[in-house]
């Protein structure tokens, strides 16, 4: 009697609204040996420095073994928090306090907790569309709302932004990705930081600024976070060891102004109570002894070749009407042809065994079928040849 069958009320009505992220799907798709696969957002295993972590690891086990395998405090591990506040200062011209950062599980754990504490089910945030799938997940899971704003070659358009907030006035906050964006690859421009900075504080409205690629620029001169133009307090900071260091590390952090940080960490004593502290010892390390500095330029250099490697291959290859961002840095390039269904072509691609991501997986509405987006960073050279070559025989046989 399936009526009376208990595991029909087993679950939430929240949990009957969770969709796995299309990306954790894909990757399970896509783990056949035989697929290239532009899918993921995975940082290439040769930028991880495995000798400089043996030695930090060994040197921290030795000198901090128990505490660093004890629980942490849920702000994080001080001398880390002290670090990261003098290189924000140094490098990106931020300046904040030790207390008023915070250690996360992941850029991703602080994303989903940001939802929690300036949102109430049912109420709306705006972003810019498209915008990184992980953080429609983590609002979704919440029951928060997406408005999106679209973009061009220069970020989120202020105007459209204007637009949109005589319709939805009372945001709980702006999300944006400012440089080398997930999913598109683009930078917002210093006027547009400025204008949606003047925007926002005009209007009382909290920006989330996530910024996990602002390091791994390939060229080009480094524009200014609006972190570092904010004078008020509107602007919550995000960032990540994960493209810097390695993602297992699982360590994001968060910079805001203490009544913030302070309601983030209750709200990370029921998620998790703390970070992991073992990560956060080798990371103190690894930012203090400067190897974090010396890793940047490696990566950098091994991730302006793959860019170079897949964009000379659209060139190469592409049919003329396929359009494509050539990012700046990060990891990604956005390719749009227009009246294509990247949804319908996944499964053509699959079977020409090479994989992306479809566009539909970046808006809240799912409402973009004609963009996929690459990642360039992963593939071997030979691979970003050859997957091209396919995704240009797809395009040409299916579209
Ligand atoms: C824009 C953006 N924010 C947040 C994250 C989450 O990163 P992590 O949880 O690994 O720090 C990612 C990962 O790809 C990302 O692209």
């Amino acid at each position: 009697m399936a009526m009376n069958n208990p595991l029909n009320k087993k679950f939430s009505d929240l949990a009957g609204t969770m969709k796995p992220s299309a990306i954790r799907m894909l990757l399970r798709v896509t783990e056949s040996p035989d697929i290239i696969s532009f899918g993921g957002g995975l940082p290439n295993p040769e930028s991880f420095p495995l000798e400089e972590l043996k030695e930090i690891f060994e040197e921290q086990l030795k000198i901090n073994g128990k505490k660093m395998l004890q629980y942490g405090a849920t702000e994080g591990l001080k001398s880390l928090n002290r670090a990261l506040a003098e290189r924000m200062r140094i490098k990106e011209d931020i300046d904040c306090l030790p207390e008023e950062i915070l250690q996360t599980t992941g850029s991703q754990e602080a994303l989903y907790m940001l939802g929690k504490i300036f949102a109430n089910p049912g109420e709306y945030v705006i972003s810019e569309a498209p915008t990184y799938t992980g953080t429609i997940t983590a609002l979704r899971a919440s029951n928060i709302n997406m408005i999106g704003v679209p973009m061009d070659d220069d970020g989120i358009i202020v105007d459209e932004l204007r637009k949109t907030l005589k319709d939805y006035p009372d945001p709980r906050f702006i999300y944006v990705i400012p440089n080398f964006q997930n999913p598109t690859g683009i930078t917002m421009s210093y006027e547009r930081r400025r204008e949606l900075l003047e925007i926002a504080s005009e209007r009382g409205i909290i920006i989330i600024e996530d910024d996990p690629y602002g390091n791994l620029r390939f060229e080009g001169s480094k524009i200014p976070s609006i972190k570092s133009m904010d004078r008020d307090g509107s602007v919550v900071y995000l960032s990540t060891f994960s493209k810097v260091l390695a993602p297992g590390f699982r360590l994001g952090y968060v910079i805001a102004t203490k009544d913030i940080v302070e309601k983030l960490n209750l709200a990370k004593q029921a998620v998790d109570l703390a970070s992991s502290t073992i990560s956060e010892y080798i990371a103190e390390g690894y930012v203090t002894k400067g190897y974090m500095d010396r890793q940047i330029p490696k990566i950098i250099s091994l991730y302006r070749h793959k860019r170079d490697m897949m964009i000379e291959s659209f060139e190469e290859y592409f049919p003329g009407d396929v359009e494509y961002t050539r990012p700046k840095g990060g990891m990604f390039t956005w390719v749009t042809k227009k009246g294509a269904n990247t949804d319908k072509l996944f499964q053509k691609a699959m079977e020409m065994k090479v994989a992306y991501v479809v566009g539909s997986a970046f808006y809240f509405d799912e409402s973009n079928h004609e963009s996929m987006r690459l990642n360039f960073t992963y593939s071997t050279d030979e691979d970003i040849v050859e997957g091209v070559k396919r995704l240009a025989e797809v395009f040409r046989r299916y579209t």
